[in-house]
């Protein structure tokens, strides 16, 4: 299967069958990784540029330890230092970064900028999370799945908390798309993106996969594989702090909500967790969670992604 050369803004973009390839490949360079080959030259001599308008700890560490790993190399770019902050376009920026790297993963607050930097650059633009999506993440979450689950078809996914969170909307398109049986408990309020829940809910009736809602997080983990939750106030989203927190304090995963998910359920989290907010300690520390596990396969799906896509 031929990806080179691709964007990944959006998994909307991508069929069930590249997504699982991609997933696969993950896996591949993981397994890889743990026979010895910490170094495999897929990508030599090439250059990754990280353009990041909002911090990241995992985003922007394993997508440079990924570039090592493959032979290349990667140069970070704080948003604020580059002429882009002194109001150089973004198109100017993509025909410019296009010149000297081979490729750019953008972490930006508005996902109008990623279509931009895409629009203009000749090379692939990586979507490293936006307001609106998060891609790379639930490839990494789905490869996690795969791993722990052994199948992703069926799997019981309940996602409690924020049901704006952009993590969720990658998760829904990802999921639609491969067959997963998703139940988002959360405020009526928080909903996910209208033309994303759109486009999982067509994909759905193609593919098998369930996607429901509901307002009450009991009900939601209830025989769940997985019980996921995010932060609830994302990046960008601080002056709303108090009434999202308001709304969302019944949808704490707690010992008692994970009680009636039961012993098979298995914890996850992208990442950062506010820890007392939307998950507690005996949770995210406790033997159901495999938060670790899934923040170390965002290296082997980006590596992945990066030798697939990058030319
Ligand atoms: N999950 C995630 O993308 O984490 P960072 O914000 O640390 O990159
Ligand atoms: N929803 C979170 C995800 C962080 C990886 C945020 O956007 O801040």
């Amino acid at each position: 299967m031929r990806l080179k050369g691709r964007d990944l803004i959006d998994l909307v973009d991508y069929t069930p069958e590249e997504i699982l390839f991609i997933i696969e490949s993950g896996l591949e360079f993981k397994r890889r990784f743990y026979t010895g080959e910490r170094v495999i030259n897929a990508l030599p001599g090439r250059v990754i540029a990280l353009l990041f308008e909002k911090p990241s700890t995992r985003t922007r560490v394993s997508f440079e330890v990924a570039a090592r790993q493959l032979g290349a190399s990667s140069i970070y770019l704080s948003w604020g230092e580059l002429q882009l902050a002194r109001g150089e376009s973004l198109a100017d920026t993509a025909r410019t970064l296009s010149r000297y790297v081979d490729g750019i993963v953008a972490r930006v607050k508005e996902h109008w900028k990623l279509i931009e930097l895409a629009k203009y650059a000749t090379i692939p633009v990586i979507n490293g999370l936006s307001d609106l999506s998060h891609p790379v993440q639930a490839l990494g979450d789905m490869m996690s799945i795969l791993e722990k689950k052994g199948r992703l078809r069926g799997v019981k996914l309940a996602f409690i908390g924020d049901g704006s969170d952009n993590v969720l909307n990658s998760l829904l398109v990802s999921g639609s798309k491969l067959g997963l049986h998703i139940t988002v408990a959360s405020p009526r309020q928080l909903r996910p993106d209208e033309n994303i829940l759109k486009h999982a809910l067509e994909t759905a009736k193609d593919t098998g996969a369930i996607i429901e809602f509901t307002e009450d997080p009991y009900e939601a983990v209830r025989g769940a594989d997985i019980v996921y939750t995010d932060v609830w106030v994302s990046m960008g989203q601080e002056a709303l702090r108090e009434e999202k927190v308001k709304l969302l304090k019944p949808y704490q995963v707690n010992s008692k909500l994970m009680s009636v998910a039961g012993s098979r359920a298995l914890f996850m989290h992208c990442l950062p967790a506010k820890r007392g907010e939307e998950v507690t300690d005996d949770v995210i520390d406790g033997p159901q969670s495999i938060v670790w596990d899934q923040a170390e396969n965002r290296l082997h799906i980006q590596k992945a992604i990066l030798a697939l896509l990058i030319p």
